[in-house]
């Protein structure tokens, strides 16, 4: 019988089964908790346009930002995916300030953290905007709030899983068990994601960089010579680079994960920790990127290394292309041994 060219996401998880080192049956089950969630929010995103969806709910979260409608819907429906799943003990979103915790009778081995909706500010113009998610295993903290809070601050090298689904021109799942990165691509039609871009690996090198410029009066000298040195006309070194810069963390990753190059939201005068989340952007950004071949790191030392202290706290990053990210941490830290 030849094999079928068609690989749905279950399929795939079943015939890897071997790689992931507790139960496949777990594993798929929550990436099949995600992946609903992903059409049902997909579906809302293809129609956002024509139904009261866009807009602005009059909540403000944690972060002190306003709250769009997208972001509440797909908050709420990836809880209300993984919570009934039975596979899960806690969860945690940028949507709430605390953790979730799972009731008793639905309660199970892993947590799952999650940016419901990445790239708000892109919602209500028709850019490109994701989910993200990062999965652990439960190390049997006592089963108090206190306790499924540790299990939620769990360092980025002991994920089991980390992955996103961008939803763009397609609707793609990306993620990681820490055994390469593949793509899935939402076939509409079927309502499956099919394997679509097996085993991604990231180019040692790019000739993207990709951040927020109007910050460049704020940032450290050492990243004003590195973004010097990129634009430079020295065409024997690949430069001067090409400055892309989407907005959506999710949408910049994907780019550079396939194109090379470097994104990074650097620490700056006025905020000296950067804006992005270690927990549901940094930590699975840099699974899947350092899976590819790639690096992440917060300036100096991996964005997997780093112990978190709080659920929400933020993290300069630098991730992308190995030869890329080595540069940029050369100009940081030439610049800090002056
Ligand atoms: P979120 O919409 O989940 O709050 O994330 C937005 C983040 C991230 O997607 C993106 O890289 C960054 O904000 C863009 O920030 P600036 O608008 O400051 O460039
Ligand atoms: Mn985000
Ligand atoms: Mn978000």
């Amino acid at each position: 019988m030849p094999k079928s060219s068609i690989v749905t996401l279950d399929r795939f998880i079943l015939d890897r089964q071997i790689e992931f080192r507790y139960s496949s049956g777990e594993l798929s089950r929550i990436l099949y908790d995600i992946s609903l969630a992903a059409k049902v929010i997909n579906r809302e995103v293809n129609k956002a346009g024509l139904v009261d969806i866009l807009g602005l709910t009059n909540a403000t979260n944690v972060h002190g930002e306003e709250v769009k409608k997208l972001d509440d819907f797909a908050h709420r429906e990836i809880i209300k995916s993984l919570s009934l799943g039975g596979q899960c003990c806690v969860l945690g979103s940028e949507e709430e300030e605390d953790i979730i915790p799972i009731r008793e009778e639905d309660s199970g081995e892993y947590i799952v953290l999650f940016d419901p909706l990445d790239g708000s500010s892109n919602i209500d113009v028709n850019v490109s905007i994701g989910t993200i998610f990062s999965i652990y295993r439960r190390q049997h903290q006592e089963g108090t709030v206190e306790g499924l809070r540790k299990e939620a601050l769990q360092r980025g090298d002991s994920q089991v899983a980390a992955g996103y689904v961008l939803y763009g021109s397609s609707t793609m799942l990306v993620y990681t068990t820490g055994h390469g990165v593949n793509g899935f691509t939402l076939d509409p039609g079927i309502g499956e994601f099919l394997l679509s871009h097996p085993n991604i690996q990231i180019p040692a090198r790019g000739k993207y960089y990709s951040t927020n410029q109007g910050y460049y009066h704020l940032w450290d000298e050492g990243l004003k010579n590195y973004m010097r040195y990129l634009i430079e006309d020295d065409p024997a070194t690949g430069r001067p680079y090409s400055l892309r810069y989407i907005g959506t963390l999710v949408a910049d990753i994907h780019r550079t994960l396939f194109y090379g190059g470097v994104f990074f939201y650097p620490r700056t005068k006025t905020n000296p920790s950067g804006k992005l989340r270690l927990m549901y952007e940094c930590n699975p950004m840099a699974f899947i990127i350092e899976q590819s071949g790639g690096m992440a790191i917060d300036g100096h030392q991996r964005i997997m290394e780093i112990e978190p202290k709080r659920l929400h706290q933020r993290e300069p990053l630098f991730i992308g292309s190995s030869a890329d990210v080595r540069q940029a941490q050369f100009f940081l830290t030439q610049q800090e041994a002056k």
